[in-house]
């Protein structure tokens, strides 16, 4: 019998990797999904990878109800991954309410439909954003979080704080927070990856769409940081990485090794690249020179994130082992292939 894991927003970026590598590891997995920023046409992408087409429910978890009725049908589930949220950071700080609904009580239905149902394991989709802006580098979990400048990092930062007060009244309950930093690239087939809609917020999707010729240039947001080449610094992750990671945490919690009822990691490579080196990268290995301009600083843009990952390479046995010109060339490829229309 094949253990049965529940994904929220399984069909989007991070949730359609992850579902892939669960499946590839042997888990039943359990879409839900209510397609407002992916499509199904992802579900058929993960046929075609992994030769088995995962359970779909097309669901709104802001309905508590219809939340309730679809986990009281899989109540043999062992574990939830919530990746399921709304995501651009600059609508978030201009439609607050959209964000702290749509994520807050998607949660909130998920956590109590599942407890409702026994499925005592869950696994939160959480940001480095909780760390607003960091004084000590790289930023370990032992780090104060902060309030996080938008509205969509806020509601990382709240749904951080319901598990801990859910925990501290529920011994049964036990979950794990993966705290993402910046995660890029797609999987090698080409067949999945980020797909943002409209204009994309994110750096990565933003070069390969202007190398395409959707968007005449990237605007790079400011050259006056202080790092070495005045342009900020993050910890770039392939998204498989991060996918391989999920597995990881679900064993845990299913073999019951954690050491906390809640514990959290950090997911990210431990490197920290400028927006001039990713660039860069991005010319390497695609061989165009990208149309940029130097512009304005970006309000709520901080100067430099990285994680420390000693304590996910301690505990779960993970680090991620993809370099920037991978994760860079997977994603250039993605694009490739989505825009000459081969998917
Ligand atoms: C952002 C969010 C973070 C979210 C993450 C993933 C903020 C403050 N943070 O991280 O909460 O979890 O996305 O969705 O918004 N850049 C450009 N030009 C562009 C786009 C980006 O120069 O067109 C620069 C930014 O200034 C930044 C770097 O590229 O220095 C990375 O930006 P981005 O990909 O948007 O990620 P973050 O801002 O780090």
């Amino acid at each position: 019998m094949k253990n049965k894991i529940i994904v929220t927003g399984g069909c989007g970026y991070i949730g359609s990797h992850t579902v892939i590598e669960l499946i590839d590891n042997n888990f039943e997995v359990v879409i839900i999904d209510d397609l407002s920023n992916s499509s199904k046409k992802t579900l058929d992408r993960i046929h075609q990878i992994t030769g088995v087409k995962p359970i779909f429910v097309e669901l709104d978890l802001k309905d508590a109800s219809k939340t309730s009725m679809v986990f009281s049908e899989h109540k043999d589930a062992k574990a939830v991954i919530h990746f399921a949220a709304s995501k651009a950071v600059g609508e978030s700080v201009k439609n607050p309410l959209k964000y702290y609904k749509n994520n807050l009580y998607s949660l909130l239905n998920t956590l109590s439909a599942q407890i409702e149902n026994g499925i005592n394991n869950f696994i939160f989709s959480s940001s480095a954003t909780v760390y607003g802006t960091p004084e000590v580098l790289p930023i370990t979990e032992e780090n104060k979080t902060q309030r996080p400048f938008s509205a969509y990092g806020n509601t990382k930062k709240i749904a951080e704080e319901i598990l801990e007060d859910l925990i501290n009244s529920n011994d049964s309950f036990s979950a794990i927070s993966l705290r993402y930093f910046n995660p890029i690239g797609a999987h090698e087939s080409g067949l999945i990856g980020e797909l943002p809609s409209g204009i994309p917020n994110n750096l990565m999707p933003y070069i390969t769409q202007t190398a395409v010729g959707l968007r005449e240039k990237l605007m790079v947001y400011g050259n006056d940081y202080p790092t070495p080449d005045g342009t900020p610094i993050r910890d770039y992750i392939h998204v498989l990485d991060l996918a391989n990671a999920h597995v990881i945490a679900v064993k845990r919690l299913l073999l019951q090794k954690q050491e906390t009822a809640l514990e959290t990691f950090n997911l990210g490579t431990g490197k920290g690249f400028s927006v001039l080196d990713v660039i860069k990268s991005f010319e390497e290995v695609s061989g165009i020179n990208l149309n940029y301009e130097i512009v304005e600083r970006r309000p709520g843009d901080v100067p430099q994130l990285f994680a420390s990952t000693d304590l996910a390479k301690l505990k779960l046995g993970w680090s991620a082992n993809k370099t920037l010109n991978e994760m860079i060339s997977s994603s250039w490829q993605w694009e490739k292939k989505l825009r000459d229309g081969n998917l």
